[in-house]
């Protein structure tokens, strides 16, 4: 018998769903029956994702127009609000929205930068997420149905990069998190990608680099965010009740730390 993942009539916010990685979750979670609302900045791209989805038989998702979430400002609660206003409750956060590099600083951003390219990196990838979680959590428990699903990174920096310090942050808040709201019937967990075709990829990589690295890639080659997505609506439904505080990579095999 088909494993059925009970996920039908349910509600999920997924932010950075315009492109990448949080596109792809949205796209699975639409398929699941889930009723989502699409979060990023660029509403032409979540008009494309809500048609594409409503195309494939799933719920026309509601559409977020986001602020720029690097910026401090309670930009994660406006997008809490508007979320609420369109699904009346939430069961599911996939914080996705995120980015590896500072578009001010293409290629690595020098430990010199100022204060204020430092702090946005800390605001997008980790201080967001935070915000938008804990802002949800209180109904979850209410409604005795949560789960928090961090598209984080990996940790264990080559050199200083941007984008470390926010997503081990992301996990040990997560960590934390999930042993208060465990008996609540909520789990948070995170999932650092390995090297996933996306849009800040195919930016920050040309086809020449993209070929390098895929020679440290056990499977040979970049993975797609369908990849992601196919974890997140595991993470999402009851049958992943047992699973949280976790940090799971979808990686094929790219690091190389056992634990
Ligand atoms: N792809 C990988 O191999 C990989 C590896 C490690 C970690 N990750 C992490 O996975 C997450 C998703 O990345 P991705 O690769 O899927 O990237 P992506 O294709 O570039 O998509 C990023 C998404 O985040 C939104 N976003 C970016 N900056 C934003 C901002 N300042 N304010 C509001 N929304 C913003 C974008 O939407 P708008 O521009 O329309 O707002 C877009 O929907 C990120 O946290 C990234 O660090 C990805």
């Amino acid at each position: 018998m088909a494993m059925d993942l009970e996920l039908e009539g349910r509600t999920a916010l997924v932010t950075g769903a315009s492109r990448g990685i949080g596109r792809g979750a949205a796209l699975a979670l639409a398929a699941e029956g889930v009723k989502v609302a699409v979060g990023a900045r660029r509403r032409e791209l979540l008009e494309e994702l809500a048609d594409e989805i409503v195309a494939a038989g799933g719920k026309r998702p509601a559409i977020i127009v986001t602020p720029d979430l690097a910026v401090a400002g309670g930009g994660a609660y406006k997008v809490k609000d508007e979320a609420l206003a369109a699904l009346g409750h939430i069961d599911i956060l996939v914080n996705s929205a995120g980015r590896s590099q500072n578009p001010d600083y293409p290629g690595r951003m020098p430990y010199d930068a100022p204060d204020t390219a430092w702090d946005q990196e800390m605001q997008l990838n980790y201080v967001t997420i935070r915000q938008l979680t804990l802002a949800l959590i209180p109904g979850m428990i209410e409604r005795k149905y949560g789960r928090i699903i961090n598209i984080s990174g990996k940790t264990e920096p080559w050199q200083l990069h941007t984008a470390n310090p926010p997503k081990a942050a992301v996990h040990g808040f997560s960590k934390g998190l999930s042993r208060q709201v465990a008996k609540h019937g909520v789990t948070v967990n995170s999932i650092p990608p390995g090297k996933i075709i996306s849009e800040q990829i195919l930016r920050n990589y040309s086809e020449q680099q993209r070929k390098e690295t895929s020679k440290w890639i056990p499977s040979g080659g970049f993975g797609d965010p369908s990849d992601i997505a196919n974890l997140v609506v595991f993470l999402a439904s009851p049958l992943a009740r047992y699973i949280t505080g976790a940090v799971i990579p979808v990686d094929s095999g790219f690091r190389r730390y056992a634990y």
